[in-house]
């Protein structure tokens, strides 16, 4: 078999294009290594990453702490199933379990936000006898069989044709909408409590809880995809149970991208009253708990903790939100935390490559006039001021 070092920019872009499924619209960027909230490509440049590499980075890119515990985990035992005992992952299980609200005590781990919530709807429809589930236009929830036919956004479910039967739509914000279909037939209503890909659609503290009166009143399980909004993205380690929620706690709540710091993994935090309905053998997977993502796990959760991320969050949110009402340009900023959406006058689009021409990566949405930032919890303010004058530069040469 023939290898070759690639070590240009089209050298790899064309060796990808090649080998890889198109399936991407990529920027033309090699990364090569990252620190903090900065990518390097192989040329030598640096990049600004207010994307986080997909809200995964949320330490920053190669936290010390966490690179350590993969280094040493991956010297002493890269994987063993859940049919053996580890401390890596009953140290993982517990820390998470202990961050998370006062009922959910209970943790599935698994690889991708997508499997994560396949699992949390399947632990409702187990626990509950029925098998339809309400979502939400707008939600998006991943890309394998189930949760794509739960994803009401855009072309998206089209894409997983035929779909899951039992999936029923409701609208974001609208309890009515629910009410009319949530029966004695529904086993789950599950949400992203904060929409990301619809362009960071929020909603008020009322309709979480309307939505736990209703889940209670008719025995359906609650289950909010904290995907996004988990790990303290939105200055609390959880959406659920803050203000923003009305101090709502769902039955479930589904996590991954930034729970390994980039190391795959997934994960649902069941309550009791559903874990304690759940039996051996009605969930599985191999790699889903495996040490080397486990080490990651309790590293990111320690890394948060002890770099005092979670209030950084709150000071970077409230400083980028004085700076961008300074600037001429009419911007509107609407999320939480570092859950950003930014709407334009202009296309998203524009901005977004006038950005990245001036080495700064931020993120697209499906509303086309909304950008969106999902940093690092890191975040420091000379990078906030970075991207605001390179913001404006921007915006200054499409109007
Ligand atoms: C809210 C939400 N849920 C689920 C997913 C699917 O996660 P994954 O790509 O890890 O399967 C995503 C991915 O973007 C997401 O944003």
């Amino acid at each position: 078999m023939k290898t070759e070092t690639a070590t240009t920019f089209s050298a790899i872009a064309a060796s990808e294009e090649r080998y890889q499924l198109a399936t991407y619209k990529k920027m033309p960027v090699a990364a090569v290594r990252g620190l903090g909230a900065w990518i390097y490509d192989v040329e030598g440049n640096r990049y600004l990453d207010l994307y986080g590499g997909h809200a995964v980075a949320a330490t920053g890119h190669c936290h010390p702490r966490v690179v350590a515990a993969i280094q040493r985990q991956a010297e002493q035992l890269l994987f063993y199933s859940n049919l053996v005992y580890s401390e890596t992952r009953a140290r993982a299980a517990e820390r998470l379990a202990s961050l998370a609200p006062s009922s959910l005590n209970k943790v599935f781990f698994c690889n991708s936000g997508t499997e994560a919530n396949e699992n949390a709807m399947r632990i409702a429809r187990l626990t509950t006898g029925r098998e339809r589930v309400i979502t939400f236009s707008g939600g998006f929830h991943g890309r394998t069989a189930d949760s794509i036919s739960a994803t009401f956004l855009g072309k998206y479910r089209e894409l997983g044709r035929p779909n899951v039967p039992g999936h029923l739509k409701a609208e974001f914000g609208d309890i009515e909408s629910v009410e009319r279909i949530a029966d004695e037939t529904v086993a789950a209503i599950m949400l992203e409590p904060i929409q990301s890909m619809a362009g960071v659609r929020t909603s008020e503290p009322k309709f979480f809880q309307e939505l736990r009166n209703l889940a209670d009143a008719r025995g359906i399980a609650l289950i909010f995809d904290e995907v996004q909004t988990g790990m303290g993205r939105t200055g609390e380690w959880f959406f659920s149970g803050s203000e923003a929620s009305g101090g709502v706690l769902p039955d479930i709540v589904t996590l991954a991208k930034a729970l390994g710091s980039g190391v795959p993994v997934g994960a649902c935090i069941v309550n009791d009253q559903f874990a304690s309905k759940i039996k051996e053998n009605d969930l599985g997977t191999t790699f889903g708990g495996g040490m080397l993502a486990m080490a990651a796990v309790t590293a990111t959760l320690e890394a948060i903790e002890e770099d005092r991320m979670l209030e950084n969050v709150l000071a970077m949110e409230s400083y980028l939100r004085k700076k961008l009402a300074d600037i001429p340009q009419d911007v509107r900023v609407r999320g939480r935390g570092l859950l950003l959406g930014i709407e334009f006058r202009e296309k998203a689009s524009a901005i977004h490559q006038a950005l990245l021409e001036r080495h700064v990566i931020v993120g697209t949405s499906s509303d086309p006039h909304v950008l969106r930032l999902l940093p690092p919890l890191c975040l420091r303010a000379e990078e906030v001021d970075l991207f605001v004058e390179k913001l404006e530069q921007s915006l200054g040469t499409l109007s």
